[in-house]
Parts: structure tokens; C-alpha cells; sequence
């Protein structure tokens, strides 16, 4: 947006969260708080964030490019946050956007329009505001009699005439910049708090006369801050309705919607059906026909189409077409599984490649390993690849059948078309298409006693 600069105010600790981590770094929806706003005003020419309380972790956590950071040494109100900015700021006569830390769901579109209604109004200042019938903490819109506003006064210090005003300040605002640093050093901390209100500063310009506006959301749960962990819980869950209709009007089937978790980072094709009690996280990507659950958990996955993921947890895998998985698999990440593969009950897959059509159907762990095609895992089977110091690996070839119950000690190769005898303990290699039996033969012994 062109002589334009947003600011975000990030230094405040977030008291009402109780947490050692600040607040902005807490997440909604798998993202930081923080990050939402940063990508808000993305497409400023310039951003500024002010930071403050540990404020190192909150700038390494911040991935948004191009940002500068303000300290602001000692948190005495939004208004002396925004005080912090006016050095680096003091040859810029355009528009300040001045946008709160912990509201993270105002879309971009709504910004804009802000902007576009000050600069068509020539406002001095402009801000958002939305009626809700549960105004609670949020600062009230006081209004002159044409419309324009009058002031915002904070909740705590509201007398209960305007606390019945329900028109509440988002905390999310246009600002020429020039009159906003002027009135900025009017300010005082003489209200219930002690702290310089960046508020104030509408009474202070309406009194000279400057044209202060109003712009009205109708979505109170856009501009929803989050000040404690309910609020938190409150907008995740907006968040996660929203996500689900938009994959529900792209054609995803999703069963018992209260309980599903998909985070926005997501992709899925139309067609796949997602069941009940299932999160779907990170760059997991769902390609169609696959049904996702019940109970699962998938993070970071490329699926392929006609995938089944019943009752597991998967993560970071790569997962081919009409690949089974389930009830009950655990598939850890580097994992590679090709199409038509089975991956059973009780099974755990980790940083290994299961080739076409093999079955890992029941009660194994295969780690480390190569698996080629059309390969048999008997229930059981276990690849012995840590050796309490280093992994090994184990490398078994097409079309092999591993009896139930073998023990694979790696670094072991099992050639193509072999038969391993159940109950076998193997500690070398088998050549292609041989038999393998590793272990003791069955004696009958008279019975004593
Ligand atoms: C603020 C507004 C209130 C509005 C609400 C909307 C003020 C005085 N009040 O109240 O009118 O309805 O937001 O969500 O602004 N911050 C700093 N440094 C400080 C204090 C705060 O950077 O010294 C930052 C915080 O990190 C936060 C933002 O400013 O991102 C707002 O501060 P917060 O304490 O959450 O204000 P509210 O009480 O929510
Ligand atoms: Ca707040």
C-alpha cells in the first residue's frame, strides 16, 4: 500500500494469559497470533512491529519479511507503544495503520476498506469498530451528533451510561501520521490502569476540531482480540468453522464437524471424505477419493488418491495411491509408502520405503529399512536396527514372504522371492530366492512328574 506504514503493537506480556510465553506467540489454528497480523500488512511499504516483552523471542519467531522492530523498554499503554515508532517515523507525512497484536482473524479486504473510507473522508483518524450485544472490556465508540466520533473511552474507566454503548473500538486503526505524534504527546496516564492510552487520542483531536471516523464491521469474531486463553479457545474455534466450510464447499465430505481439526496450511481435493475425531495439520496434502479417519491424526503428508488413514497417527510421509493404513498404524516421518501398500494394526513405520503392494498388516516395526514390492511382513515381525549406539539398516527384495515373528537384526539384506521360516532370529544375509530358517527345531520330550 503506497505512503502507507503499518504498525503493530507486540510488546505487551499478556497478563491475562498466565503463560511464560508471550502472547502473541500462542497460536490459533497451528499459527502464531502474531504471524496472522504480520501477514495482514504484508503488502505494506514499510512495517513496524513494536516489541517488548521478550521481545527477542518474539522477533526470531516472526517469519513475515522486510519487518523492523521498535523496543519499547517498558510497557506503560498502547499509546506510548505507539510513541516508540516516532523517531523512524519522523519524516513521513502519509498514513498510519496501526493494528493490535492479538487480533489476528481482521482480513486484509477489511483493512483496506478502512484505509480506502480515511482517505476518501480525509479523515484525520479512523477507526474500525463493530455493535455487539456482549461489549464487556472492549473501549466504547462515543459519537457526536453528526456521526463523527467524539472519543473511545477504556471499559475500566467508563461511567455506566457509555458502558451501555455498544459499539466497541477493535483497537485497529488509520492515523494521519503527523496529527497522531502531535497528539500523542497530550497524552496522560491518569485512569484506572496508570497507562498511556493510545486512545486518548481521539478525544484530544476531536476537541481541536480534527474529523475522526467511524468504520463498522458486522463481524465481531474478525476483530475479536485475544486476551486470555478462553479467547483463544473462542477464536480457534471460528477459525477451524470457517476452514471446514470453505473444504466443505470445495466438495470434502466432513463428518461430524465439531470434532474435526484442519489447519489452513492444508490442501484437499473434492471427494475425500474426512471422519469424525480426526486433525488434519502443516503442509499435509489429500489428493481425492481418500477417507481420512476415524480418529487420526495426520501432519505434513503428501497423500495420494483412494488413501485409506484409519484410527492412526502419520507424519511426515509420503503416502502413494490406494495405500491402506490402519487401524492403529503409527507411520513416523521419511517415510515412503507406494501405492496399494498395506500398512496394518499395531504396525509402526519409521524412515523407511514400503514398496508397491507389500503388507505390514499386523504388529511389526520396520525402521530404517528398504522394502521392495509385493512383499509379505508376517504379524510380528520387528527389524532390530538400533544396536544402542547407531541405526541400521534392513533391505528385504520383491516378492519375499517373512514368516510371523522374525526378528531382522540389521544391517541385514533379505534378497528378491525369499521365504524366511516364522519364528526366525536373521543376523545374515539371505541371496535371492532361498529359505530361510533361523531358528531352533522343535523337540518332544517326555513329561516329567
Ligand atoms: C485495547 C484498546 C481498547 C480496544 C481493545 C481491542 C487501548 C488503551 N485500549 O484494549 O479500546 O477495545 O484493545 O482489542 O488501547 N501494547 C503494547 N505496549 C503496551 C501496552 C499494550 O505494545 O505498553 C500492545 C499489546 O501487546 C496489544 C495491544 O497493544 O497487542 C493492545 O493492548 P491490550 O493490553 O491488549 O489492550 P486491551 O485492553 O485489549
Ligand atoms: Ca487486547
Amino acid at each position: 500500500m503506497k505512503n502507507t506504514v503499518a504498525i503493530i503493537l507486540a510488546a505487551g506480556e499478556g497478563t491475562r494469559f498466565n503463560s511464560v510465553t508471550p502472547k502473541v506467540l500462542h497460536k490459533v489454528l497451528g499459527k502464531m497470533i502474531i504471524e496472522s497480523v504480520a501477514e495482514i500488512v504484508d503488502g505494506f511499504d514499510k512495517k513496524i512491529i513494536v516489541v517488548g516483552h521478550k521481545s527477542e523471542l518474539v522477533k526470531k519467531s516472526i517469519s513475515v519479511q522486510n519487518v523492523v522492530f521498535v523496543e519499547q523498554i517498558k510497557q506503560l499503554g498502547s499509546g506510548d507503544a505507539v510513541k516508540q515508532t516516532e523517531k523512524i517515523l519522523k519524516n513521513f507525512t502519509g498514513d498510519l495503520v496501526v493494528l493490535s497484536g492479538d487480533v489476528p482473524l481482521l482480513k486484509k479486504k477489511t483493512v483496506g476498506k478502512l484505509v480506502s473510507v480515511h482517505k476518501k473522508e480525509k479523515a484525520v483518524a479512523t477507526v474500525l469498530t463493530c455493535e455487539t450485544e456482549n461489549p464487556s472490556h472492549y473501549g466504547r465508540i462515543v459519537r457526536n451528533s453528526d456521526g463523527t466520533v467524539k472519543a473511545i473511552v477504556e471499559a475500566k474507566d467508563a461511567s455506566d451510561e457509555i458502558k451501555k454503548i455498544k459499539e466497541i473500538n477493535s483497537g485497529i486503526y488509520v492515523f494521519s501520521s503527523k496529527e497522531l505524534f502531535s497528539a500523542l504527546h497530550n497524552i496522560k496516564n491518569d485512569n484506572s490502569k496508570g497507562e498511556y492510552y493510545l486512545t486518548d487520542v481521539m478525544s484530544i483531536l476531536s476537541r481541536q476540531d480534527k474529523k475522526i471516523i467511524a468504520y463498522k464491521t458486522d463481524d465481531f469474531r474478525e476483530i475479536m482480540g485475544i486476551n486470555n486463553r478462553y479467547e483463544l479457545a473462542l477464536a480457534e474455534n471460528y477459525m477451524r468453522e470457517k476452514v471446514l466450510e470453505n473444504l466443505m464447499h470445495s466438495g470434502v465430505t466432513v463428518v461430524n464437524p465439531d470434532t474435526v481439526y484442519v489447519e489452513e496450511t492444508v490442501e484437499i481435493e473434492k471427494d475425500v471424505t474426512i471422519m469424525p475425531s480426526t486433525i488434519i495439520k502443516g503442509r499435509t496434502k489429500i489428493r481425492s477419493g481418500c477417507v481420512i479417519g476415524p480418529f487420526s491424526y495426520v501432519d505434513s503428508c503428501t497423500v495420494g488418491k483412494n488413501v485409506e488413514i484409519r484410527a492412526s497417527f502419520v507424519y511426515g510421509a509420503e503416502i502413494a495411491e490406494d495405500v491402506q493404513i490402519g487401524p492403529f498404524s503409527h507411520i513416523r516421518k521419511e517415510t515412503k509408502i507406494d501405492k496399494k501398500a498395506r500398512i496394518g494394526n499395531f504396525s509402526e513405520i519409521k524412515k523407511s520405503t514400503i514398496g508397491e503392494n507389500t503388507k505390514v498388516s499386523h504388529l511389526s516395526y520396520i525402521g530404517d529399512s528398504i522394502l521392495g514390492k509385493n512383499i509379505n511382513i508376517g504379524a510380528g515381525t520387528i527389524t532390530c536396527n538400533y544396536d544402542g549406539k547407531n541405526k541400521h539398516k534392513t533391505e528385504i527384495g520383491d516378492g519375499s514372504f517373512v514368516g510371523s515373528n522374525t526378528n531382522l537384526v540389521a544391517p541385514v539384506k533379505i534378497g528378491k522371492g525369499v521365504l524366511i521360516a516364522a519364528g526366525s532370529t536373521i543376523t545374515h544375509n539371505v541371496p535371492d530366492n532361498k529359505l530361510a530358517i533361523a531358528r531352533q527345531r522343535q523337540v518332544i520330550k517326555k513329561r516329567q512328574g
